[in-house]
């Protein structure tokens, strides 16, 4: 079995991007019957899904300052890809504060790092001297790694740059998440143009898995935008399940304590656990 790789993705901030790759990653790999491998990849400068998933003190120490984030990758993939094992900048250990994480199958993480922020310019317009290009460098790392994982998942940065696109040429499906407000609804509709235009020009089938709402409230303008997004065959199926907006979910990017599953997701566990079974039947086992 090879892994299925999931981007996350909205050209909007604040959408709730990181927290469904979180609670995605410490359901599949956790708290359900599934127990599935999980390797999270953090793609976004501003690093929120490895704050959330390990300590700041580890990632300092033990791979930043040794080059082992990802940005490193992209400055210098003849070194990175020569040199560096997937060992080392793979975190394996401690990742996430549920608990009982230590009876996940297998929660691991790739982490980010600000210095993605610097890398759009300095990126070769065509090729590394390894006949690599930019954008095949994801797709390059998870290659020997596919085998070692039920599903990855890609935390992406609200834009389409090249290193965005690197994480969509090693995708087979994304996910897009949603809040039911206008402005969100515009970020979907760009998105969609992008990606249509992204297959194109990369001779790609990156398919939208489906449109997942967050932070929902069920007022009646979010109702509504709901069901106009529900009807209408231009967007991505909407998922069954939704994510709550929920203060305490907010605080689960809080790596400060240990939390069980409740605490962490408070009234949002059942419907966590429902996303966790409708994301395996939309991707596959
Ligand atoms: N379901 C939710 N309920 C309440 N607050 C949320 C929820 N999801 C996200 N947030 C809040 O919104 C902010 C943005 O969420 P985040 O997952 O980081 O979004 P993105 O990755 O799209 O920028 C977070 O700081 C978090 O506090
Ligand atoms: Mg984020």
């Amino acid at each position: 079995m090879t892994a299925k790789v999931i981007s996350i993705c909205n050209l909007k901030g604040g959408v709730g991007k990181t927290t469904i790759v979180m609670a995605l990653a410490e359901y599949l790999a956790g708290d359900t019957m599934y127990k599935k491998r999980v390797l999270a990849i953090d793609l976004d400068p501003q690093t929120n899904l490895t704050s959330a998933l390990m300590s700041e003190d580890v990632w300092e120490r033990q791979f930043e300052s040794k080059r082992l984030t990802l940005p490193y990758l992209f400055k210098d993939p003849e070194y990175f890809l020569e040199n560096v094992k997937s060992e080392n900048f793979i975190v394996k250990q401690n990742i996430s504060n549920v608990r009982n994480r230590n009876s996940f199958a297998q929660l691991h993480l790739i982490p980010s790092s600000p210095r993605l922020f610097e890398i759009q310019e300095e990126l070769p317009s065509g090729y590394y001297s390894c006949n690599l290009k930019p954008v095949e460098l994801i797709r390059t790392i998870l290659k020997p790694l596919l085998n070692n994982y039920d599903y990855i998942l890609i935390d992406c940065a609200p834009n389409i740059n090249t290193v965005i696109k690197s994480a969509f040429l090693a995708s087979d499906g994304l996910i897009i998440p949603c809040v039911l407000n206008r402005m969100s609804i515009h970020g979907l509709d760009l998105l969609l143009e992008q990606i249509e235009k992204f297959n194109r020009y990369y001779i790609h089938n990156l398919k939208t898995v489906g449109t997942l709402i967050s932070r929902y409230n069920g007022t009646k303008v979010q109702t509504e935008h709901l069901n106009s997004i529900s009807v209408n065959p231009f967007y991505p199926p909407v998922f069954e399940s939704k994510i709550l907006e929920r203060a305490k979910i907010a605080e689960g990017l809080e790596l400060s304590n240990y939390l069980t599953y409740k605490q962490k997701y408070d009234d949002s566990h059942d419907s966590m656990v429902k996303l966790t079974k409708e994301f395996i039947q939309r991707v596959g086992k």
